[in-house]
């Protein structure tokens, strides 16, 4: 019998394929970094042909580090960075262009023209988001634009778009002979293009941006076969039955299912999602009302988000862009060498600010600087900016959720690579005030991904088992002074208001 699940986390650095066992431990890991294409300022995209080579490879790095072979793999999930759009040729398998990744702002022109008439919320009452860069829409909308014969071809019936799950799906299930062009509610979610309420497309909102529904993936949970891997893969016949968005299968490895619980991973990027249940709760605060899963003929269930572009990718940027330190983990050194930020705040609005701003016209500051300021000094401002957006976050997260009779949020569970550092989980529990606390699989995302996968094939029995597999592995308790936290988010509110209203 089959004792073991495969997730393939697809994401914005690098694709990983984890194996687990019946109690959500993990077993064996493949990982593989792609390159990050940057041809111009705000311009970021991935190369698929590279991202679905890597696939291939980690399943298999994957497999031999466990000694396993398909026959011990009950089914696989995948999860995904999320609104990264491929647009690729159905006949021939291969993109018309690079994947457009979610950080990259070229489509900025794109959203100011859809905004002209009837302002960046124009689509949110359907669709649950505004208009921003960072959703697959415009992306899609800039690829048939721009790419020399893509609009022909897309309404000639010829190309298919996806984000990375429905572009590994398609490639895993054939491809060219037959490939299953399919994404999950999460995903389509993020799109601009799903009704929230009805889970299809919208007609009017593809007319409108000048998308051919023809293109468009056919929406399904978020946990059923969908497929069974093609002959050549090494997961042969196995069944592809789990689909989550990174942070929405995140959510779910946290066992996070019912309204009112709620997960931030920090990855690239920091992503809080709060469960709100089957009922749509529309944000008056800056978050995104987005789908939580959908379990096979289940109902749904839906999100509130808050979305930060940059937090793990700064500290990258301090190491391949400013050279302060040599590697990662390097940051937390030199935080610890100073005894606070000395003043210094750094607001990392690369992609301009999203949740809970909204703000394109945003780019990033350093201030507060002062002679006295130095490279251990921005090191801890890096890292302080985390947990201070992450509150901005948290503060939006419970101004909804009491508007809507509910009760704030009482700790934070936590997940993502970043979460090693317990210097940082020390700092966000004090600015947030509120106990953060990390599960004993800090790999949420896979595990999630791994959960919807085996739920499908009965693997797992229900919802019941998975919270069972849930253990804390540590807490961290708020302990800073209230008025020394409040003189804090004081003056990075301030460096925020500076770091605004920069773009002409
Ligand atoms: O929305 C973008 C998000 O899904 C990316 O997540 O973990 O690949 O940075 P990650």
């Amino acid at each position: 019998m089959s004792e073991h699940v495969i997730a393939i986390d697809q994401g914005t650095t690098s694709t990983r394929a984890i194996v687990f066992d019946r109690t959500g431990a993990i077993v064996s890991v493949g990982q593989k970094e792609h390159e990050q294409i940057m041809p111009r300022a705000g311009w970021v995209e991935h190369d698929p042909l590279e991202i679905w080579q890597n696939v291939q490879e980690v399943i298999g790095v994957a497999l031999a580090r466990a000694d396993l072979t398909r026959h011990d793999i009950a089914a696989a999930g995948i999860t995904n960075q999320r609104e990264t759009a491929v647009v690729w040729n159905r006949r021939t398998g291969e993109p018309v262009y690079n994947a457009i990744v979610w950080q990259d702002t070229r489509t900025q022109g794109i959203v100011d023209r859809l905004a002209a008439d009837g302002g960046i919320e124009r689509f949110k009452e359907v669709v649950g988001l505004p208009l921003a860069t960072y959703f697959s829409g415009t992306k899609i909308a800039w690829i048939l634009e721009n790419v020399e014969g893509a609009r022909e071809a897309a309404e000639a019936g010829d190309l298919l778009f996806g984000t990375t799950d429905c572009w590994v799906l398609w490639n895993l299930t054939g491809g060219v002979d037959g490939g299953v062009h399919v994404t999950d509610v999460t995903n389509a979610s993020r799109t601009m293009f799903m009704d929230l309420e009805t889970l299809e497309w919208r007609d009017d909102i593809l007319e409108v941006f000048g998308v051919p529904r023809s293109m468009l993936p056919e929406i399904r949970s978020s946990s059923e076969v969908y497929g069974t891997a093609e002959s050549s893969s090494l997961l042969r016949e196995t069944p592809i039955a789990g689909i989550l968005g990174d942070q929405q299968a995140a959510t779910f490895g946290q066992a996070a299912f019912d309204a009112g619980e709620s997960k931030n991973t920090y990855g690239t990027g920091c992503f809080l999602i709060f469960q709100t249940g089957t009922e749509i709760v529309r944000s008056t605060n800056g978050l995104l009302t987005t789908v939580g899963y959908k379990l096979g003929d289940g109902p749904v269930h839906y999100a509130l988000e808050g979305s930060i572009a940059v937090t793990g990718s700064l500290i990258q940027w301090l190491r391949d862009q400013l050279g302060i330190i040599e590697s990662a983990p390097q940051v937390e050194e030199l935080a610890r060498r100073v005894e606070d930020n000395g003043g210094v705040y750094v607001v990392p609005a690369f992609s301009g600010l999203f949740a809970p701003y909204w703000r394109p016209d945003a780019r990033g500051a350093i201030v507060g600087l002062t002679r006295y300021s130095n490279r251990n000094h921005i090191a801890r401002a890096a890292l302080e900016a985390v947990a201070y957006q992450t509150r901005d976050v948290l503060d939006a997260v419970n101004a909804d959720v009491t508007a809507a009779g509910g009760v704030p949020l009482a700790e934070l569970r936590v997940d993502g690579g970043m979460v090693a550092n317990g210097a940082l989980m020390q700092f966000q529990a004090d600015v947030l005030g509120v106990p953060v606390v990390r599960p004993r699989v800090a790999e949420t995302t896979a595990l999630g991904a791994a959960y919807a996968a085996g739920l499908a094939v009965g693997f797992w029995s229900g919802l019941d088992e998975l919270r069972a597999n849930w253990r804390e592995d540590a807490r961290w308790e708020p302990t800073l002074d209230a008025s020394e936290r409040d003189r804090l988010l004081r003056q990075w509110r301030k460096a925020v208001e500076k770091s605004m209203d920069w773009v002409d």
